[in-house]
């Protein structure tokens, strides 16, 4: 479907519990985006339990675009989201931590990842964070191009850091060593 011809309208809009189902179709385009369709667990569930409830581990802006008329511009009116939490660094404090960033595919280039940018930038701003941190694929040219453009800078290759993980067994194993 072409919108070349249509006013490019969308808002930005923080997420409430009646997304989940368009947070998870969205979470799993991304993942295939990624080439790893098969590696999103998550539920409707454990979104709604872990991102609404009192004390929610995520937040969530989510892309919604308008039509000028009553008719739908595409399947479904959600069509980007950025997922963000807030975590802690003994050297500088709060940082805003960007989980996941995509807009489907046939409406890349409205400006809608700017706008989301924006309002993460000024939600970091606000919350007295020092900095965003996000991970970004190697292969993935465009999106970092994207982000360096923006004046990110790649901790990898500047700085030296590996981002490692212990997974389930090793923690099991960890958590029951004497
Ligand atoms: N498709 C993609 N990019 C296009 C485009 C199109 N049809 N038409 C133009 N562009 C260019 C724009 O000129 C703009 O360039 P700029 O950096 O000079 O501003 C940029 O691509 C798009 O900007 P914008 O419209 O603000 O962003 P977006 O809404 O397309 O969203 C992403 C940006 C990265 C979220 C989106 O491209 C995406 O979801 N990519 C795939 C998933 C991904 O890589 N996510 C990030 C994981 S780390």
């Amino acid at each position: 479907m072409s919108h070349a011809n249509l006013v490019k309208h969308f808002q930005v809009r923080p997420a409430e519990p009646r997304d989940c189902p368009d947070i998870l179709r969205l979470i799993k385009e991304l993942a295939a985006y990624e080439e790893m369709p098969d590696a999103v667990k998550i539920t409707e569930t454990d979104l709604l339990r872990d991102g609404f409830g009192s004390r929610p581990c995520f937040h969530c802006l989510l892309a919604e675009v308008k039509s000028q008329d009553e008719r739908p511009l595409a399947a479904a009116d959600i069509v980007g989201f950025a997922m963000y939490y807030f975590t802690y660094d003994t050297w500088i404090g709060k940082i805003l931590y960007l989980e996941d960033f995509y807009v489907t595919e046939e409406f890349r280039g409205w400006g809608i990842g700017t706008k989301l940018l924006k309002r993460l930038s000024q939600i970091a701003i606000e919350t007295n964070c020092s900095c965003m941190h996000f991970l970004v694929v190697v292969w993935n040219k465009p999106s970092m191009e994207y982000y360096m453009r923006r004046g990110a800078s790649d901790l990898s290759t500047e700085e030296g850091w590996h981002l490692l993980r212990f997974d389930k067994e090793n923690l099991t194993r960890m958590a029951s060593e004497e």
